[in-house]
């Protein structure tokens, strides 16, 4: 298919795109990969080949290698939990020099924060080059869009020790952690319980280039019979890379030329990890969980991971390429220990690893060397600031950065059904005829999705008057079956005169500007178009004016949106986004803020949508490609323009993954590859792995056959039903697991380091994963024809099948073969745990809302297990007022308990109509799997509730060859918001 230059040029109606598809088909072979050079290299941006050479430069040197920046300890001081003093850098042999204001603060939540600023700059005492309108400071604003909470001073912290040279400062828990700030070279050691963890500029890679007045070179003069300097360069020596300001000042890529009228500008640090083997995070790159070296070597990457939102069209796998969306967190891990750093800073980022033995140390007999990760932080422009995580689990990584930049939203309840996309449903009778197809099938699904083809002319807010000709009729239709719609609206407004939203956009000045202040014109999917500046709250206020029910006429209380091309996609920008000198509210440069910008417009959604009509409060679903620190509390995310190859869903696992531990849990891939046609066998096991994303859509590109699910021939149909009714017969699980997200960030689906972190064994294991706190544990088949997978068995616990309730042959540590034929997804039960499901299979999650539960207990080592079940309306804000049910249950000795999770009196609280309605929602069915044979004999058990007692039939099963012991008690009848309690004595 066509690559990213196929985007320029497409841009009319979708039938003339058709033909025009056709035609570019049958002339070129598919295409498979990126256009790769469309995207920089390290050497190709001039700050990453810069800060490489200074790091290639330390390392040459050595011991003998000095890092230029200390700190004056006659204005260091430490007051209230900061530590305030200014790191000189001496600039040049003369000694002369620039002041970088530095503040530690000490957080209560234990987190550290160190930021170092330009004195300069702070003072806007710089020239700007080119008459340049930006803003002179450093980007100082990440925080405001990417910070929510948690920077709390923790004024307990205190000094524990001070000299002219060096200070220890205790904070954290316990006073357990320590910052040990040496004055020169410059540099912060952090210690947990007396042991080092993390230190900044351990290998004095630290550089911050300070603000400097372009001294123009004399061109000499061309005498006659001389070379001119192009055949003079051929031939003398190659300028030493650390004296080459050759991409100091206007830097050309791809026919675009940046005017950088600030210089050079870039911050960078090297941040080592002691005794750790392990490093996670920075979404979003297609590649394993566990991040790789890359300078090179065995199975490393030649490229550091980079950060820099782009629509990287047909993306590689394996790769530290950029992708859509940038989380600057990382997590180190080793056995019993986790830390971490959050590098705030919204600026293009490159981050090599390397890993490092320690030199052995001779009195430590029998000590096996230490292998340290260095990590090495290079951005373009900005604030250095960094948070430093201490831990010592992941849970506790994952609660303060959570704390910092806040949570996953509670999802609608819809949102976490599956979602039916492709582009394109051509019209309102297609949408129609998909939603009768599913029906026809008993194939359950909640949402259809309408992409860029539904407008008139990529008009966003506007419909394809011919094949839309009554959107209102088919809201109705979806919403008869409780089902939703998604359009999509992107951030590029066509430049058209009589379209009132482009009209709006210029009149009002709220588009982003290029560098002179004109409106910035790009191309795009509608040809000419201008992009909204959501960094302004101006520009805010009119995007949410156009979503309301009367402003985007054919919209209803059904319909949700899709944000995409945020990054934002320019198709004849450089990389395929915005100029960096393009100029953004406040006059910050796109430089300063291009990884920050795919949220704003995510949240200009967000806000848009809590407020389509007067008195109505309802949480907004919003799909974003592009994303940064923070997006989480604003909707969902997915994976981009993936594949249909067993490669990318073998990709998906770890990208999905890393999603989780980044904070961003509320991620999938397009379920059956976006680019090109699935064989059965792939799309069916593309389901069964997407039956377990926390976001389930299946997707296609426009010249991908239609590949719906009834379209499918036997057996395929049945199996992808099956893992769809599995989904929706979890969602109770899996709404209980989106809730612990929004309480303290917790992934939803999680990766066995962040589960099991005293089993190394297992840190590296990025293609299977546990669901919330379930204890379901699953490893989708992501190969061609296997039949077969080993998973990895982490800890000591009884683990049985999820689907015959046979007890495993585990231990710790062990690889456990199970079979998984096409039709089998590996899932399994860990004992000791209790998850909620609803076994009736309905059409969508709607009219599932007030059916009864099932409850499977899993029953432990010890003959425990315990559960929960949180459930709310899934759609308003009520819970806020105490409107949810949320239940611990507990097997133990013989008797099975329900209780309110958080000790609250229920029955004082007010209900609403949810919480009447629940009121005759019961628990319908107990299975307890792995139940002792002493119950064998036993038909039936006592279940005690408000106040009454009743006989309950219990069947027992005993094991045989096919499946594994269990009990099922039926007709329970308890009420799922009440106290009750069965008696197996
Ligand atoms: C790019 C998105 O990644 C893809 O999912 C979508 O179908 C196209 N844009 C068209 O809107």
């Amino acid at each position: 298919m066509a690559g990213a230059g196929m985007k320029n040029y497409l841009s009319s109606r979708w039938t003339i795109f058709l033909c025009l598809l056709t035609v570019l088909c049958s002339l070129f072979t598919p295409a498979v990969s990126v256009k790769e050079n469309d995207f920089k290299k390290c050497h190709q941006s001039g700050f990453c080949k810069r800060n490489r050479a200074y790091a290639d430069n330390a390392a040459a040197l050595g011991s003998s290698w000095k890092t230029p920046y200390k700190i004056s300890p006659e204005l260091a001081s430490f007051k209230d939990g900061q530590f305030q003093a200014t790191i000189i850098k001496t600039i040049d042999e003369q000694g002369n020099t620039v002041q970088l204001p530095l503040t530690v603060s000490f957080l209560k939540s234990g987190t550290a924060r160190v930021s170092v600023d330009e004195k300069k700059r702070q003072e806007k005492d710089i020239e700007l080059r080119h008459n340049s309108k930006a803003r002179k400071e450093r980007y100082n604003e990440a925080e405001k869009w990417a910070i929510v909470g948690g920077l709390d001073i923790d004024t307990d912290a205190k000094v524990s020790h001070e000299s002219k040279t060096d200070i220890k400062i205790q904070y954290g828990p316990n006073s357990a952690f320590e910052a040990h700030i040496t004055y020169e070279p410059y540099s912060i050691e952090f210690k947990r319980d007396g042991a080092t963890q993390i230190k900044l500029n351990d290998r004095g890679l630290m550089n911050l280039e300070h603000w400097r007045p372009r001294i123009e070179k004399p061109t000499p003069e061309k005498k006659e019979g001389e070379e001119s300097q192009e055949e003079k360069k051929e031939e003398t020596p190659e300028v030493s890379p650390l004296e080459d300001d050759s991409t100091w000042w206007d830097e050309a890529f791809g026919g675009n030329t940046d005017s950088k009228p600030r210089g050079p500008e870039s911050v960078a640090l090297d941040i080592t990890f002691f005794g750790y083997e392990h490093v996670y995070g920075i979404p979003e790159h297609a590649g394993p969980l566990s991040l790789k070296e890359t300078r090179g070597g065995e199975g490393n990457y030649a490229e550091p991971y980079r950060l820099y939102n782009s629509d990287v069209f047909e993306y590689i796998l394996d790769s530290p390429m950029t992708l859509y969306g940038a989380i600057p967190f990382m997590q180190a891990q080793r056995k019993d220990s986790t830390v971490g750093v959050f590098w705030l800073n919204a600026a293009e980022t490159w981050i090599d690893i390397t890993r490092a033995k320690e030199s052995k140390n001779p009195l430590a007999l029998g000590a096996s060397p230490k292998t340290n990760t260095q990590t090495h932080w290079i951005s373009e422009n900005g604030l250095m600031d960094v948070f430093v995580f201490l831990g010592p689990t992941p849970r506790d990584i994952t609660k303060s950065y959570a704390e910092l930049t806040g949570t996953t939203a509670l999802p609608q309840e819809f949102s976490l059904g599956y979602h039916q996309c492709r582009w394109n449903y051509v019209s309102d009778d297609d949408v129609k005829e998909v939603d009768r197809k599913m029906d026809r099938y008993h194939i359950p699904y909640d949402v259809i999705w309408l992409d860029i083809e539904y407008t008139d002319d990529k008009k966003y807010f506007t419909w394809d008057k011919d094949m839309f000709k009554d959107p209102i009729s088919m809201g109705k239709h979806l919403d008869n079956h409780g089902r939703k719609l998604v359009t999509i609206i992107d951030p590029h407004i066509k430049n058209v005169g009589g379209y009132h939203v482009s009209e709006e956009l210029k009149s009002k000045g709220l588009a982003v500007k290029n560098k002179d202040g004109n409106d910035f014109d790009g191309w795009c999917w509608p040809g000419s178009s201008h992009w909204i500046d959501a960094f302004n709250p101006a520009a805010i206020k009119w995007w949410t004016s156009l979503f309301k029910y009367d402003a985007f006429k054919g919209t209803m209380e059904n319909t949700f949106i899709w944000n995409d091309m945020n990054e934002p996609s320019v198709f004849n920008g450089p990389e395929v986004t915005m100029p960096k000198d393009n100029l953004h509210y406040g006059d910050w440069e796109h430089r300063d803020v291009h990884n920050i910008n795919g949220m704003t417009f995510h949240n200009a959604t967000y806000e848009a949508l809590l407020s389509r009509k007067k008195g109505e409060l309802r949480r907004p679903f919003i799909l974003t490609r592009s994303f940064y620190a923070g997006s989480q509390r604003l909707g969902a995310m997915w994976t981009g323009d993936n594949q249909a190859s067993w490669e990318h869903l073998a990709a998906s696992i770890p990208m999905v993954l890393a999603q989780g531990i980044s904070g961003f849990p509320f991620a999938g891939a397009d379920v059956g590859g976006f680019f090109g046609n699935p064989e059965l066998e792939l799309q069916s096991r593309w389901f069964q792995a997407g039956a377990f994303y926390p976001f389930f859509r299946g997707h296609a590109h426009i010249d991908a056959r239609r590949r719906e699910p009834f379209l499918l021939a036997e057996p395929y149909r049945s199996i992808i039903t099956s893992a769809l009714r599995l989904r929706y017969s979890l969602l109770p699980s899996w709404y209980t697991a989106f809730y612990h997200a929004n309480r303290d960030g917790s992934p939803i689906i999680r990766p066995l380091y962040w589960t099991h972190p005293s089993e190394e064994g297992g840190f590296g294991i990025d293609d299977q994963f546990f669901v919330g706190s379930t204890g379901l544990l699953v490893k989708p088949i992501v190969e061609k024809e296997k039949t077969s997978t080993d998973i990895y068995i982490p800890d000591g616990e009884v683990y049985y099948d999820y689907f015959n309730y046979k007890k495993l042959p585990t231990s710790k540590g062990k690889r456990l073969t199970v079979n998984a034929p096409l039709e089998a997804i590996p899932i399994l039960i860990q004992g000791g745990h209790i998850f909620p499901r609803r076994d009736t299979p309905r059409r969508s999650s709607q009219l599932m809302k007030f059916d009864d539960y099932t409850l499977v207990v899993a029953v432990g080592n010890n003959g425990e297990a315990e559960g929960e079940l949180y459930v709310d309306d899934g759609d308003s804000f009520d819970y806020e007022k105490d409107q949810y049910i949320h239940r611990t249950f507990k097997l133990e000795g013989s008797t099975l308990t329900s209780t309110d999770a958080e000790s609250r009196d229920t029955k004082k609280i007010k209900e609403g109509d949810w919480l009447k309605k629940m009121r005759n929602v019961a628990v319908d069915k107990i299975i307890v799997v792995g139940a002792p044979s002493s119950w064998a004999n036993k038909k039936e058990v006592v279940v005690e509730s408000e106040g009454n007692k009743a006989s309950v039939p219990l069947t027992y099963h005993k094991a045989d060859g096919n499946r594994g012991a269990f009990a099922v008690i039926g007709r329970v009848g308890a009420k799922i918001g009440a106290d009750w309690s069965v008696s197996f004595a």
